[in-house]
């Protein structure tokens, strides 16, 4: 088998790029043997499913518990796993070659980005921020909320993640696309020719939905190539991944940072509680793709790719492995994205 196992206890300094502007390390705090566990605690069939829902159709009342529990994330102690930042940090360390391949290539770090490990690796990631969330709320059936930036009303950052009272705030960030900003879905860091009038940029951004997802048609474009043990680990990016997920990051950064921190680049983009939305709606993304046209598959016929697997730290401090096999029924994970309307899917470009 070529699957992807890593050894992660070892886990090493990770490489920064030039100019970073933090010089934080990565690596979790080293679990102790007895905790670490295999993932087996699948949602039964007949259990309250989780729905995520548009972030821009929630009420006061789930905002409010939202804020209240990245308060309590952000408050737990430095090394608690828990921690927001600390789960900042499993992001960083898995994109920053904190993990090196086993042996006889240990040489090579990985990188879960651009390669068919995109989307299983942050659907688990979200699915343990998600679960550690609820209970820190008391409450296993919160769901996040998604970043419905595919959708008209949805083209602009959530509103009340620019409070800048909220825990869900973030400073380092490009104050010229706080809401009511219309977000530019295939946005260029460096072209500063940025006034297209609003609706000039809602109908761009549906024509480029539509060509990411529709256009898109095989699992090569859409969920990036293989990777397998002994590649290149970045052997060729999807197309949800390259943008609008790779671009909305960037729009949200800070421009005059060197690499429009925080949301801009890998070592600190989770640390913007906006992440966290962002990447839902990718996930959603992923399952709606598989659905839009008889026979779109993605690798799930590829062993290499199912029997893959990842850390994490789970809402108990236990640190879990998990495999690719294991995510691909979001039921069975106990969450379901609420149906709303796919208005790109009218406009072919
Ligand atoms: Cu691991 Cu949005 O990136």
């Amino acid at each position: 088998s070529r699957a992807i196992s890593l050894n992660v206890s070892k886990c090493f300094p990770v490489e920064l790029p030039s100019f970073a502007i933090t010089n934080s390390h990565c690596c979790p705090p080293r679990p102790p043997p007895s905790k670490i566990i295999d993932f087996k605690d699948f949602a039964s069939p007949n259990a309250t499913l989780r729905v995520r829902k548009p972030a821009h159709m929630v009420d006061e009342e789930y905002i409010a518990k939202l804020e209240k529990g990245i308060a309590l994330m952000k408050a737990l102690p430095d090394d608690d796993p828990r921690n927001f930042i600390q789960q900042a940090k499993v992001h960083c360390a898995y994109c920053n070659g904190a993990y090196h391949l086993p042996h006889p290539f240990q040489n090579t770090k990985l990188n879960i980005h651009r390669s068919w490990f995109f989307f299983p690796f942050h659907r688990w990631y979200i699915y343990f921020f998600e679960r550690i969330l609820g209970s820190l709320l008391g409450d296993p059936n919160f769901a996040l909320p998604f970043w419905n930036w595919d959708a008209v009303e949805g083209m602009q950052m959530p509103p009340y993640f620019a409070n800048p009272n909220s825990s869900l705030y973030h400073k380092l960030r490009n104050p010229k696309h706080l809401p009511p900003q219309v977000v530019d879905l295939n946005y260029d860091p460096f072209d500063f020719n940025d006034d297209t009038p609003s609706h000039q940029q809602v109908s761009y951004n549906l024509a480029f939905m539509y060509k990411q997802m529709v256009l898109a048609s095989t699992k090569e474009l859409f969920m990036g190539s293989p990777f397998r043990l002994g590649d290149n680990p970045t052997p060729g990016i999807g197309s949800i991944e390259a943008a609008p997920h790779n671009t909305v990051h960037k729009w949200v950064g800070a421009a005059d940072k060197p690499h429009q921190e925080d949301m801009g680049t890998f070592y600190t983009a989770a640390r913007d509680p906006v992440f966290y939305p962002h990447h839902t709606n990718s996930d959603r993304l992923w399952g709606i793709w598989k659905k839009l046209g008889e026979g779109r598959k993605d690798y799930s016929d590829d062993p290499d790719w199912l029997d893959s697997d990842f850390y994490f730290y789970d809402e108990n401090a236990n640190f879990v492995r998990v495999k690719v096999r294991d995510c691909f029924d979001t039921k069975r994970l106990g969450y379901v994205y609420e149906d709303v309307d796919l208005p790109w899917l009218r406009t072919p470009p």
